[in-house]
């Protein structure tokens, strides 16, 4: 999805912004720009395509302002072009705005301003921000030094939708005005100098000290100060955060791909994901949860909400919490239950999981549990991230800046720390036996070291993958927890290598899709319960009789069967089991899709945080 970066200082904003971009490139875009004052006046440099060609652009390394905003567009409104990257200006000059989100109501207010004069070069929604700043400019009695800033203020009043919106103005060059809604922004404070970003990562090497705009909330950022302002522009203080991610992580550190790095980073981001939270023979604790005894003993239900690989570690916490708190629990998807009716009342418990703390569909079902009373939990690897502030409370995974599009290591922390969560519940209500949670509490501290383990051996799965990369369809196949594997490994293949796959409950195989298993077809199976392993094998005999290639990952010792490929993966609790065997579903994910010369961080139409609808 699109990208916001600012900044204002001494320096030559050019090269912050590019770089910022840059290191925004994961998110998925088709055209980038800048915009910078010079001599009070306003610079613009916009193209389609990478940011390495709008670095190229002529003119562009002649931008010496200390003031700028940029942007990478994700196309929505419009095709990728010049005329509709951004930044866009006014008819006048006078302002120029990036904006992230979609203004619903642009048609609109495209006809009020043309109406009033206005003409428009793009076919973008965007637009219409800077010619109404511009219009409330000009129809504003205001003569005093805050005419910009309610000049924007007018302007949002009449946007419906969502939005991150920086604005700059050649008649205010020592100021940026920023507000948003649904949609994140974030300002980072340094020495003499500030900066701006939709995520993190653009600014984490300049600061680590970052103000998190609210919805609704507007801010002025100069060159020594912010100001900050709620909707009816009345000044208020804001507390900064400070965000201890090692800027180094941000970057590739010597491997070929973001993607590949996080999968090996995945020991170090479970290790932190448990932290201290807790050690054997002693009670689990989460300082963040502020839950009486009483309220846990009255949930009746859990929904787990989330989106993609998000939803699919919540599938996995869903058997945690029901063997060890015997709770029932649904796990829904976002976009859904946003439209349903769920049955929610106060003694319903609804948890969220979101890597990036950002996700629309995610962020509006967590509103309507609230609006419905009941407590809310997230769950996020972004501190201070919208749903997180959003949430009654919040507890992080420690997985440090995930860039690649695929998520890999947010999913196995997510499912830790979900696992984590079911136990300190667990614990609290007494519902379930000691031995069967000191168990669990070993395994989870043994799991850093057995996934090292099994990253040591990916040859086997390279030697998969080069014989399998140029299939059209694949289908992963299991039972139980191995079905919710299946439907992440499944994801994981279709979003980089552009496969088609399908992961189906290995029994539900008969009852339609065996139609499409033909000879050569690739059958992906995971047999990790002891209690399933003959089911399972029976499920992929019937593939193999129709001619089927089969992988087969598994913990057990399996009979002497006519799979193609075996990987072993350790033993573990088997609540845990997709921790380890989602391993080597992701390398063969990444590896089918080197062979295919594909690019893995950035797959196509693909965005790294889904901020809109
Ligand atoms: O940031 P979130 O965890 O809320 O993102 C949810 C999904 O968009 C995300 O998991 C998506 O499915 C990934 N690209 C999967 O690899």
């Amino acid at each position: 999805m699109c990208g916001i970066v600012g900044y204002i200082g001494e320096k030559k904003a050019q090269p912050i912004l590019i770089n910022g971009l840059l290191a925004l490139e994961y998110r998925g875009y088709d055209s980038a720009g800048i915009a910078t004052i010079e001599d009070n006046k306003i610079q613009v440099k916009k193209d389609k395509g990478r940011v390495n060609n709008l670095y190229n652009l002529e003119g562009i390394q002649d931008l010496n302002g200390t003031i700028g905003i940029a942007h990478t567009r994700w196309a929505t409104h419009g095709k990728p072009s010049m005329e509709n990257a951004h930044p866009h200006m006014d008819n006048s000059n006078t302002f120029a705005v990036v904006h992230n989100g979609i203004i619903e109501n642009y048609h609109e207010l495209r006809d009020f301003l043309m109406q009033n004069g206005y003409t428009f070069l793009s076919e973008t929604d965007t637009e219409v921000i800077p010619n109404l700043i511009h219009y409330h400019f000009e129809h504003n009695v205001l003569e005093n030094n805050d005419k910009f800033l309610y000049a924007v203020k007018s302007a949002v009043n009449q946007l419906k939708g969502s939005y991150a919106i920086e604005v700059i103005s050649s008649l205010y060059p020592d100021r940026i005005v920023v507000v948003r809604k649904d949609s994140p922004l974030v300002i980072g404070k340094s020495n003499g100098e500030n900066y701006i970003a939709s995520d993190i990562p653009a600014i984490l090497p300049y600061t680590k000290d970052f103000y998190f705009l609210d919805d609704n909330e507007f801010a002025v950022i100069y060159q020594n100060k912010t100001e900050f302002y709620d909707a009816s522009l009345v000044k208020h203080n804001k507390a900064i955060k400070n965000i201890d991610w090692d800027a180094n992580a941000a970057g590739k550190d010597g491997f070929e791909d973001y993607m590949l790095k996080e999968i090996f980073e995945q020991p170090t981001a479970i290790r932190e994901t448990v932290g201290s939270r807790f050690h054997l023979g002693e009670k689990c604790t989460f300082e963040d949860l502020n839950l009486s005894k009483e309220y846990l003993q009255n949930i009746h239900r859990i929904y787990i909400v989330a989106c993609g690989t998000a939803m699919n570690a919540g599938l996995v916490g869903k058997p945690v919490f029901e063997k060890l708190c015997k709770i029932p629990v649904e796990v829904n998807i976002a976009s859904e239950f946003r439209y349903q009716d769920p049955l929610i009342d106060e003694n319903t418990l609804c948890i969220y999981i979101s890597q990036s703390g950002e996700t629309a569909d995610t962020i509006a079902a967590l509103k309507l549990a609230k609006a419905k009373n009941a407590k809310t939990i997230a769950i996020s690897n972004v501190i201070g991230s919208s749903i997180t502030r959003e949430a009654d409370y919040s507890i992080y995974t420690h997985a440090g800046p995930e860039i690649a599009v695929a998520s890999t290591k947010a999913y196995t922390s997510q499912v830790v720390l979900v696992t984590m969560l079911a136990i300190y519940f667990a614990e609290q209500l007494d519902r379930c036996d000691t031995n069967t949670i000191e168990e669990l509490k070993e395994n989870i501290l043994d799991l850093p070291t057995k996934v090292e383990t099994l990253l040591q051996n990916v040859n086997e799965i390279k030697r998969f993958a080069k014989k399998v990369y140029t299939q059209k369809d694949m289908f992963f196949l299991g039972r139980g927890n191995d079905y919710s594997v299946a439907l992440e490994g499944s994801l994981k293949l279709k979003e980089i290598s552009y496969i088609h796959s399908e992961a189906y409950a290995a029994g539900e195989l008969k009852h339609g899709p065996i139609a499409l298993i033909e000879n050569g077809v690739t059958v992906i199976g995971i047999i990790t319960n002891p209690d399933l392993v003959e089911k399972s094998i029976s499920n992929l005999q019937e593939v193999i009789t129709r001619g089927a290639r089969t992988l087969v990952i598994t913990n057990q010792s399996l009979p002497n069967t006519h799979f193609d490929f075996v990987i072993n993966i350790p033993e573990t609790h088997p609540l845990l089991s997709p921790i380890l065997s989602i391993i080597p579903l992701q390398l063969l994910a990444y590896y089918i899709s080197k062979n295919k010369g594909l690019d893995v961080d950035k797959p196509r139409n693909l965005a790294k945080s889904v901020t809109v609808e």
